[in-house]
């Protein structure tokens, strides 16, 4: 490309008072002014914060990135934007997911950026940001921030799925408040994301999967010095990538999306993946629809035994090869002719990639489960649908039928689950209300809500629960989440009552509730839909205008992109 057609000249490269403007101010941070006469300018999109603790680490790794843009003869420009920390932001994460999309892509749109490094980490940190890039679709791509080193309690190995063994433990008394208290630090030890294939993970291995990072993004620790050196190639390839004028589009056809559900089955990634994916595919114009997630998910088993889904953790799917190791293996599933931001082929990124340890990663032929990736299941209680993570659930429960025990909203569920009259047992169907993209609001993670106590000391490790929220990727269970439409947007899980008899069957994938069309209209006369009443600012605007679960919760609005062109000077 040659130095006129760079995007930044249409600031740095202006003469006179403009000119002028746009480039002595950026000279007070000590640029030379040969940076502004058609060097690359790489945009580094920085999800740092103190209150992001999986991304504290940022500051450091974006060093590594500018190193190699200058080495490529790029001049890289550090910004910031809304960072999402998934364990202290109230509600939920998911609430601002889509605003801080739009953080990105108007940034990225409104500054002289020829290309752009994407720093991604904790869950809500990787679509938002994807989704704002691709809205503007300039040369783009991610680098993650890389998983938690895993974590050693009393001589175990332990990861974020052990919050909710450790909290039913607790509950149970079987373990004391000071070794609760011991565990945090244990498990949490080194900087990076969540170390088992939570949802952070998933998202890590969905941008390598989409072909949107340099081959072994997904699982080199946080604390491994190769994750700098990653940091440091892709800061190189950027400035590569904006000569070549590979933009974000060029990768992230149809294909690419399909490779990204089968990988995503075949490492028991998360049941957000589908939420995110979803939008994501929508902001670049890809057609992509819930259904695609269970056809694309079939007959592709589990080759990665990594938590929640198996016994392992991020850093031991790194030594045994990586992803591109694993991708290796189910290359038959796989589009391998298509580009990647590295400027080779799928095929090309996964060749000669052995596999060192077959514990961690297997064959298809020795796969560690038959079952994996999103089930989506529909029915009467579902029409838009529903997802279940079968390799995640107990396979007895995978044809079950039992009766609801219904909560009104989370609150209720926290008020009445433990209590010892509640009326349920080991095959009551729970079913919670208004914890969906509008009713939440936000869609929180609590899908996979706990089960009463009476029935955990009685040994009950799994039941039925159906939700209209989501599910934290490093859950586990028969949960089935997502429901479609849901009950804030006068779904029929809105008029679900205590005693209801509710079918799962995951191999015909349906869900039925067995109640009359003729009962249904009796009990919206008898309580009719009331949409929430208006609210201002953003929480606002998001229940206005987000959309259901089966369309991934973008804003209607933000579908699509606007591109990259900005008419107007602002002098
Ligand atoms: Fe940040 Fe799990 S809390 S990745």
């Amino acid at each position: 490309m040659s130095e006129q057609k760079l995007r930044s000249q249409q600031w740095f490269g202006k003469t006179g008072k403009d000119g002028f403007i746009y480039r002595a101010w950026m000279k007070n941070q000590g640029i030379p002014d040969d940076y502004f006469q058609g060097k690359p300018v790489i945009g580094i999109c920085n999800t740092w914060s103190e209150l992001t603790p999986c991304n504290a680490h940022f500051r450091e790794l974006a060093e590594f990135v500018k190193k190699g843009v200058i080495e490529a003869g790029g001049f890289p420009v550090e910004f910031p934007v809304m960072s999402l920390g998934e364990t202290l932001i109230k509600p939920t994460a998911m609430l601002y997911r889509n605003l801080a999309s739009m953080d990105v892509e108007e940034s990225i749109r409104a500054n002289p950026i020829d290309g752009v490094v994407l720093m991604c980490g904790c869950d809500k940190t990787t679509p938002s940001l994807v989704m704002g890039a691709c809205s503007v679709d300039l040369p783009s791509l991610v680098i993650s921030g890389g998983p938690m080193m895993k974590g050693k309690f009393k001589g175990k190995e332990i990861g974020t799925s052990d919050v909710w063994r450790f909290a039913e433990a607790y509950k149970l008394g079987e373990l004391s408040q000071a070794e609760f208290i011991e565990a945090e630090a244990c498990m949490a030890r080194t900087p990076g994301h969540c170390a088992v294939m939570g949802t952070a993970s998933t998202m890590a291995t969905m941008v390598e999967a989409l072909g949107l990072s340099l081959p072994q993004n997904a699982a080199i620790p946080a604390a491994d010095v190769r994750r700098k050196v990653l940091a440091q190639q892709s800061g190189r390839r950027i400035v590569e990538m904006v000569k070549e004028d590979l933009k974000l589009s060029k990768v992230l056809n149809r294909q690419a999306f399909e490779n990204a559900i089968r990988v995503n089955a075949a490492t028991g990634g998360s049941t957000n993946f589908v939420i995110h994916l979803l939008a994501i595919a929508g902001r670049i114009g890809v057609e992509l629809d819930l259904d695609d997630f269970d056809k694309f998910s079939k007959q592709v088993p589990l080759l990665a035994n990594i938590q929640p889904s198996g016994v392992h953790f991020m850093e031991d799917l790194y030594y045994a090869g990586g992803l591109p190791a694993l991708m290796n293996q189910m290359k038959e599933f796989l589009h391998t002719d298509i580009i990647t931001v590295n400027g080779k082929t799928v095929g090309e990124n996964i060749a000669n990639t052995p596999i060192y340890d077959s514990n961690i990663i297997s064959t298809l032929e020795t796969a560690f489960k038959p079952d994996s990736g999103i089930a989506v299941v529909k029915g009467n209680l579902a029409p838009n649908g529903a997802v279940v993570k079968p390799s995640a659930a107990s396979p007895e429960l995978f044809k079950h039928r039992g009766k609801a025990v219904v909560f009104e909203n989370i609150e209720d569920y926290h008020a009445r689950v433990d209590d010892p009259n509640l009326d349920i047992d080991e095959t009551s169907v729970m079913v919670l209300k208004n914890v969906g993209p509008k009713g939440y609001p936000g869609m929180a993670e609590v899908g996979n809500m706990g089960i009463p106590k009476k029935l955990l000391e009685k040994g009950v490790k799994d039941m039925v629960r159906i939700s209209d929220g989501r599910m934290s990727g490093t859950g586990f269970g028969t949960v089935v989440l997502h429901v479609s439409p849901e009950s804030a947007a006068g779904g029929p899980l809105n008029w679900v009552q205590n005693g209801d008899y509710i079918s799962l069957d995951l191999d015909n994938r349906s869900i039925h509730w067995e109640v009359s069309d003729e009962e249904l209209e009796a009990r919206k006369l008898a309580q009719p839909f009331q949409a929430q009443a208006h609210i201002r600012g953003y929480v606002g605007l998001f229940i206005d205008r987000v959309s259901q679960a089966h369309e991934g919760a973008d804003f209607d609005f933000l579908k699509g992109g606007s591109g990259s062109v900005v008419t107007r000077d602002s002098h």
